[in-house]
């Protein structure tokens, strides 16, 4: 989910759909505002559905005190109901919420067994309690320290007093919470691009400590009460890099900034001419006689390549983790443990998790991430950015690209003496990309061609390949919604097999040399079945027939220039099945509960 607010002398209405509209990454299957005139002129509306629905049924209210929200439900099915904001029984407190309370039931009984509650949320407790603790104290600050203090879980909450049209309160806990600031105004929002249309300066909260916010003040404080004094940084992110520009969807156009990423990253780690990585992060990574990845979704794809990268380059072993299932399926952990974050949006709460329980438990970790400040990046020892610009797509592509080519760096640098020339071939992957880019036709006619009748597909690949294949087939599914699978190409004949039938579409990606014929063997194997089979090669191992022809790159480095065209390909099955391709249903590109 993801909050805005604001107070101050202008129209907050346009203030708050805007910065709503660029948290949509965080959830979008309801969404809710409330407007503060006075008084007597509280409106809050809210609704199933899209910020672009919640636009359409607002009514007119001149108001310049406001909170919104964007949710992806967690309690409660998305309805009109459970969309944020909720409103204490009495009416006096109106918040909104991002974030898990995890006693709620236990709080329900205890103090509150014999009131009715509306919805099914989590977040209607929080502001009841709100209310009990104000009752009991007279002051809200004091009540929401006493929040605080019950509550269990994550939580960034925005509060309006409706007695108070003065302030606006901003909690937080474990769910991440900036405090804009501005000329006459201030706001709050759940990240920097939900208030880049109005500010590029910003507090951080830490866990534990909530902010008094006034038109002209802004006052930061711990649980305790203790006034907190902190210095507001700026945020370098451009407002156009958060625009779709000429493109019809953000995925597309991340899929071609790819050429860029690589080359920023190129620069970004570039000294006196040599790739450079902070020393005491090699150090660390020299140190450790393991390396532990964490990550969700595609981030744990770039981790599995990851591995083969610093295996290979580095000789350091690697065990590459679901963040959700290491948490409770916790290995046994080696002398001296490294933990490497990766995470896109350094948000994700599975694998926020695991990095609290490694450092109860003494061990180091580096975040990986595109994200500066973010909670994983704050929390950890080290972080090494990946200076992708915003994604915005919920489908990630260019976050992908981007860690592993970071990842490749880091690989490089703790092996001096291996006999790559990286800068030239990460320099050489960017004009790869480039030109893949540039065949878009034929991407969209594969796609047309293969995926445009198909309730499934496969696809295949060994070693590295069999990577690209486990992300090639959450890039299909996670957009055009056929339901796909990423195949060791070896395994399929031992059970899967049983699912091709005639024309079903089975596309192979062969980039390696020593496994190109086996491969072609199990494609082979599949067409003597039914299956219509697409080949995407490296050029220096292709055959005649091969659809996709990918110019040769480093062979550590294929799923930088393999994933492309596969991107593309997803992209436009879910075009011609008039999908919409940014946002998903179901998902959230920031998945902030566990
Ligand atoms: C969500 C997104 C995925 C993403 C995953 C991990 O599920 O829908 O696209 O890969 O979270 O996100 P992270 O920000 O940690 O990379």
């Amino acid at each position: 989910c993801g909050i805005v607010g604001y107070i101050g002398t202008e129209d907050v209405k346009e203030i708050i759909l805007t910065g709503l509209q660029k948290l949509e990454y965080r959830g979008y299957d309801s969404a809710g505002i409330a407007l503060y005139q006075d008084e007597s002129d509280f409106e809050i509306f809210k609704d199933k559905g899209r910020i672009a629905h919640l636009r359409s049924i607002l009514e007119d209210v001149p108001s310049t005190l406001g909170i919104g929200h964007t949710r992806w439900a967690t309690h409660g099915e998305p309805n009109k109901v459970n969309s944020h904001p909720h409103t204490s029984s009495n009416e006096r407190f109106v918040i909104v919420h991002n974030g898990v309370i995890e006693n709620d039931d236990y709080l329900k009984e205890k103090y509150f067994s014999n009131v009715e509650f509306r919805s099914e949320t989590d977040t209607e407790i929080v502001v009841e309690l709100l209310n009990y603790y104000f009752n009991k104290y007279g002051a809200v600050d004091v009540a929401i320290r006493h929040l605080m203090n019950r509550l269990e879980g994550s939580y960034a909450l925005g509060i309006i007093d409706r007695k108070n049209p003065e302030v606006l309160y901003a909690v937080k806990n474990k769910s991440p919470l900036l405090v804009g600031v501005g000329d006459g105004f201030n706001m709050i929002g759940s990240d920097a691009m939900a208030m880049l249309h109005r500010t590029n300066s910003f507090y951080d909260l830490e866990d534990q400590e909530y902010a008094v916010i006034k038109r002209d003040s802004i006052e930061l404080y711990e649980i305790t009460g203790a006034k907190l004094v902190k210095e507001p940084f700026t945020s370098n992110l451009d407002p156009n890099d958060i625009e779709k520009g000429t493109y019809d969807h953000f995925m597309l156009k991340e899929i071609d900034e790819q050429p860029f990423v690589i080359r920023r990253i190129i620069q970004e780690y570039e000294k006196d001419g040599n790739l450079h990585i902070d020393p005491e992060i090699i150090a660390d990574v020299k140190e450790a006689d393991r390396l532990y990845i964490i990550a969700a979704g595609t981030s744990y794809h770039a981790g599995l390549i990851g591995k083969q990268l610093i295996e290979n380059i580095a000789g350091i072993p690697v065990e590459v983790h679901i963040s959700s299932e290491f948490i409770y399926n916790t290995p046994i952990i080696s002398k001296k443990p490294l933990f490497i974050f990766i995470s896109q949006s350094g948000e994700t709460a599975d694998s926020r998790a695991v990095l609290v329980k490694i450092k109860k438990l003494g061990y180091k970790s580096l975040t990986i991430t595109n994200v500066e400040g973010s909670t994983l990046s704050r929390e950890a020892n080290h972080t090494l950015l990946i200076h992708a610009g915003p994604e915005i797509a919920v489908a990630s592509t260019k976050a992908y690209t981007a860690q592993i080519a970071v990842l490749s760096i880091l690989a490089y640098m703790v092996n001096e003496d291996n006999e790559i020339d990286l800068h030239h071939e990460l320099s050489l992957v960017a004009t790869v990309i480039e030109t893949l880019c540039d065949r878009k036709e034929l991407m969209e006619e594969l796609a047309r061609k293969f995926l445009s009748e198909t309730r499934n597909c496969f696809y295949i690949g060994r070693h590295i390949d069999y990577y690209v294949a486990l992300e090639a087939a959450l890039k299909l599914k996670e957009i055009s919604y056929i339901q796909t699978e990423g195949f060791a190409a070896g395994e399929l004949k031992h059970g899967t097999i049983a699912l091709i039938e005639k024309g079903t579409p089975v596309i192979a990606v062969i980039s390696q040399e020593d496994i190109n014929l086996n491969t072609r063997s199990n494609v082979k194997e599949v067409r003597s079945r039914g299956a219509n089979t697409l080949v995407i090669a490296l050029d220096s191992i292709c055959a005649g027939t091969d659809q996709v022809v990918i110019d040769d790159v480093h062979p550590l480095l294929t799923p930088l220039v393999t994933i492309v065209p596969i991107q593309l390909i997803a992209y436009y099955a879910a075009l011609h099945r008039e999908l919409d391709i940014d946002k998903p249903r179901n998902l959230a590109k920031s998945v902030t509960v566990e």
